[in-house]
């Protein structure tokens, strides 16, 4: 070959090399995966396709099809033939749990898992390598063809615990907004959805045993909580969620891979359940209270020396046990003020008894109790149980083990290194800036919210989980988490505009290995979820979107 034969031979192929390749920076997965290899050329869609599914995946993959049929009019028919299928669903027994291979050729698309999640997580990322529609489930008459790049992605989380915590006892906001929550998380990958079901403003969930939590707990005279001087207003408020509809989250939440885990917040925070049964809960019976109608702490906390109390809440956990089946249960624990233990004689002996001056002991003492019970149970009902960090300021070697979860979010790094060396797992939710209630920018426009401070989507994911923590401790460290409270936010509008899109930018803290996160190519992948969030109705804060 003359040079100049050579020469444009070599620009042809640089040419038609540019414009089949796909470079990794320019596809837009959150949250990013561990690795991608990119290829030459695209995967394209015929009308039909035929794909051999794994019995492991045959459940979710007969959701897969039916959307992506819905919003790209393809119909994938199963085969039983692998070889001849298009799109292969195999299993590998020695990926990671949630960890999946997705290999993209000009003609076939392979996915392995060694569990469903694991394929359910390859069909989330599949779904993100398509026009935003695919992800949305709707169809869109403008997209005139369907195709994937060529590309080899491995992928696993980074962390097991990958959560979000949603307050529903001062406002609630229905099981459809619930829904959409797990739906979010689940297109992100998140995994655990904390349900904050009992505060002092409102008890909210059906426990057969006992009736009035819901009839009286759950109902207050007011729906906007007064703070400071401002007074509540007047509207009578409420709700809560009956068994059957926490069976049909359950259902809902465990087809998408997403574990509830459900949180009474015992004994502080509990002036709901105290309205309900003063008898047995309230420090002080012979006064009145009401379902709580501020923001803030109430003193009002449950008695914990009362042996009636104690039997309350290992009633309540039973029927928890029963409702939600998964790995674990919330006791709260936090912010809750001894003063009303300080004046009752029964607590003050039960102190004594345990040989403690600390009124937080009294606490881990309520706790041990709920332990033992736990502990009692066949294996199958055994859960384990988390507290916020206060419980940190007892003495918990009160406690039968140490087998609990601490989750941590005042202080967040230092509560959980410290649990951590208490050989207690843990999990970080610092409030700052993992509270996704706050404001989301310093503009005038961002709703009320608690406190002054604006988490920026640049603050929330610039946020290093597990900084400089020791390889010793590592193990005890499950994972990360976002709170949303809702004193301030009663509608499922605000809700969404106030999640998203930092809940993207928690999931990827929770799934990517911290040296592979970047801000700017984040907030470069983020742009097309915009349209995603419009395609499906939800509110989202657009300050960093175009
Ligand atoms: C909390 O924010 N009180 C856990």
């Amino acid at each position: 070959m003359k040079i100049r034969s050579l020469i444009i031979f070599t620009i042809t192929v640089a040419i038609n090399f540019m414009a089949t390749v796909v470079f990794a920076q320019e596809l837009s997965l959150i949250p990013l995966p561990q690795r991608i290899d990119m290829g030459e050329g695209r995967f394209t869609f015929s009308e039909k396709i035929e794909a051999y599914v794994t019995p492991e995946a045959e459940d979710l993959f007969k959701d897969f099809a039916r959307d992506f049929e819905e919003s790209t009019g393809i119909k994938i028919k199963k085969i039983s033939n692998s070889s001849k299928a298009k799109l292969q669903l195999h299993t590998f027994s020695t990926l990671a749990p949630e960890g999946y291979t997705l290999k993209i050729t000009q003609n076939k698309i392979l996915i392995a898992a060694s569990q469903p999640a694991g394929f359910f997580y390859a069909l989330q990322t599949l779904k993100q390598l398509m026009p935003r529609n695919v992800m949305a489930a709707v169809s869109d008459p403008c997209v005139k063809e369907w195709s994937l790049p060529v590309l080899d992605i491995l992928d696993e989380p980074r962390f097991e615990w990958r959560g979000f915590m949603l307050d529903e006892g001062r406002h609630i906001f229905g099981k459809e907004a619930v829904k959409q929550v797990i739906d979010i998380m689940a297109m992100y990958k998140m995994n655990r959805f904390h349900w904050h079901l009992s505060e002092d403003q409102g008890w909210r969930v059906e426990i057969k045993k006992y009736p009035l939590l819901t009839q009286v707990g759950a109902w207050r005279e007011r729906k906007g909580l007064g703070y400071g001087d401002v007074k509540p207003d007047t509207e009578h408020y409420g709700g809560y969620y009956t068994q059957k509809d926490i069976k049909e989250i359950v259902a809902y939440a465990k087809s998408r891979f997403v574990e509830i885990v459900p949180e009474i917040d015992i004994p502080g925070h509990s002036q709901a359940a105290i309205a309900a049964y003063p008898e047995i809960l309230a420090c002080d019976p012979e006064n009145r209270h009401d379902v709580w109608l501020w923001q803030g702490i109430s003193t009002d906390v449950i008695n914990v020396a009362n042996p009636q109390a104690v039997k309350f809440a290992k009633d309540v956990i039973d029927e928890l046990t029963a409702l939600f089946p998964f790995g674990y249960i919330h006791l709260g624990g936090d912010e809750c003020p001894v003063v009303k233990w300080e004046q009752n004689a029964q607590c003050r002996e039960r102190l004594k008894a345990i040989g403690s001056t600390n009124y937080r002991d009294l606490q881990i003492d309520f706790y041990s109790q709920l332990l033992d019970h736990i502990k009692q149970k066949p294996k199958s009902e055994r859960r384990k149980l988390i507290f916020w960090n206060e419980i940190l300021h007892g003495n918990t070697a009160l406690l039968p083990d140490n087998d609990i979860t601490v989750m941590a979010w005042v202080g967040a790094d230092k509560a959980a290194a410290e649990a951590a060396k208490r050989g207690m797992t843990t999990i970080l939710s610092p409030q700052i800036p993992y509270y996704i209630n706050r404001k989301q920018s310093p503009l005038p426009t961002e709703p009320m919210s608690q406190g002054r401070g604006t988490e920026t989507v640049e603050a929330v994911y610039n946020y290093v989980p597990m900084k400089g923590v020791d390889r010793s401790l590592q193990s005890k460290y499950l994972g990360v988490q976002a709170n949303f409270w809702s004193e301030w936010v009663a509608d499922e509008s605000t809700l969404q505009y106030l999640i998203l899109p930092r809940l993207a930018a928690v999931a990827e803290a929770g799934w990517t290995e911290q040296t592979k996160r970047n801000y700017e190519d984040f907030v470069r992948r983020l742009q097309p979820e915009g349209e995603l969030y419009r395609k499906k109705g939800y509110n989202y804060g657009k300050h960093i979107m175009e």
